[in-house]
């Protein structure tokens, strides 16, 4: 049997462990890597992968095969190619690995009668259905220290210090990062606020401490604003804006309507470069074994998950229908460390 694997979508520590993974549960098969996700398999860029290619690879961020956020289905004839060089390179199998992007076009292609099996990537952690997506660990400890690191910068100078994570309409990452490493006020997409309710809790916080510390997602939209801030002309295949900026807005608007000095810093893509924590190694290590054995089984349409300590399977569709987002008990619970 010959199997394929891609990663599509934004790169992600634990990509690496979960291409070994399944490399390592091969029985007979034979394994081939896509290049640079569904734009490679357009494009025909097939690579043969073997134990060599992945000796070690768990260590490193990023992925091997590299990645690309290409739609094949709003390419003309995208699919139809894709479905045909599968055929050329005698591909049986396909693993995915990818985000609700690249999971959603795996499922169209598992409805068109290809045999797919997904496996769920992002620092988001927005894939509904499994407990945690491999990199969101990762993203956590960098913003983290991250945060650890400006609280020392803030209160030495006295200021409002506001930090912006990626997460795209999640706030998963932000609130635990701001969580672990005591954020003086945490902002995400799923609670917005009004900027006077924010200056509110700044002010309470500067009057009592002389210095504030905000964690803050890149999808999060003051009540007052009515959109989110980014490069609304810069749109991607699968419709999403370039986000960004909020943390270097909402800073102005908080100096000029308070006095109090504020700067900002935006983590962006340092949160998911670099070397996965040993927790994404282990998952996508865990998540790529059972890939493998799922292709073996012959049980396609499915996606691997986390549920508790379990790696189980589910239907593809079931980690696309919907976004995971941060529930409303678990920011009561951030709330009550805020100021
Ligand atoms: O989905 C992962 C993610 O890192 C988001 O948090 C972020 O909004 C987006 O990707 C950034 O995308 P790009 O790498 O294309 O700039």
């Amino acid at each position: 049997m010959r199997v394929a694997i891609l990663t599509g979508g934004g790169d992600c520590p634990g990509l690496n462990a979960v291409i070994r993974g399944i490399v390592k549960a091969r029985n007979e098969e034979e394994m081939i890597g896509i290049r640079r996700g569904w734009r490679g398999a357009v494009e025909d860029t097939y690579v043969e992968l073997g134990n060599d290619d992945v000796e070690g690879i768990h260590l490193i961020g990023g992925t091997i095969l590299g990645t690309s956020r290409v739609n094949p289905f709003s390419i003309d004839e995208g699919a139809e190619k894709i479905e045909k060089n599968l055929k050329k390179h005698q591909i049986d199998a396909l693993i995915a690995i990818g985000g609700d992007d690249t999971l959603s076009v795996a499922a169209k292609f598992s409805s068109r009668g290809l045999k797919i099996v997904g496996v769920p990537k992002t620092i988001d952690n927005d894939v509904s259905n499994t407990d945690y997506t491999f990199g969101f660990h990762t993203a956590v400890n960098v913003g983290a220290d991250a945060i650890d690191r400006l609280q020392s910068t803030a209160k030495s100078h006295e200021r409002v210090m506001f930090v912006e994570l990626m997460g795209r309409n999640a706030g998963w990452i932000t609130l635990e990062a701001g969580l672990a490493a005591g954020a003086h006020l945490i902002l995400i997409p799923e609670f917005p606020r009004t900027i006077d309710e924010i200056i509110k809790i700044i002010d309470k916080r500067m009057k009592l401490k002389g210095y504030a510390v905000i964690a803050i997602a890149e999808g999060f939209k003051p009540t007052d604003l009515g959109s989110v801030v980014g490069d609304k002309e810069n749109i991607d295949a699968f419709g999403h804006i370039k986000l960004g900026g909020i943390a270097h807005y909402l800073s102005e608007v908080i100096e000029q309507k308070t006095g109090y000095e504020t700067r900002s810093v935006v983590l962006g893509h340092l949160l998911r470069g670099g070397t996965p924590t040993a927790f994404d190694r282990i998952l996508g290590t865990r998540y790529g074994v059972k890939a493998m054995k799922l292709v073996q089984q012959g049980d396609f349409g499915r996606m691997v998950a986390l549920r508790g300590n379990d790696i189980i399977s589910i239907p593809l569709e079931y980690g696309v229908s919907t976004k995971k987002l941060v529930p409303y008990e678990y920011y009561k619970l951030a709330e009550m460390f805020f100021g």
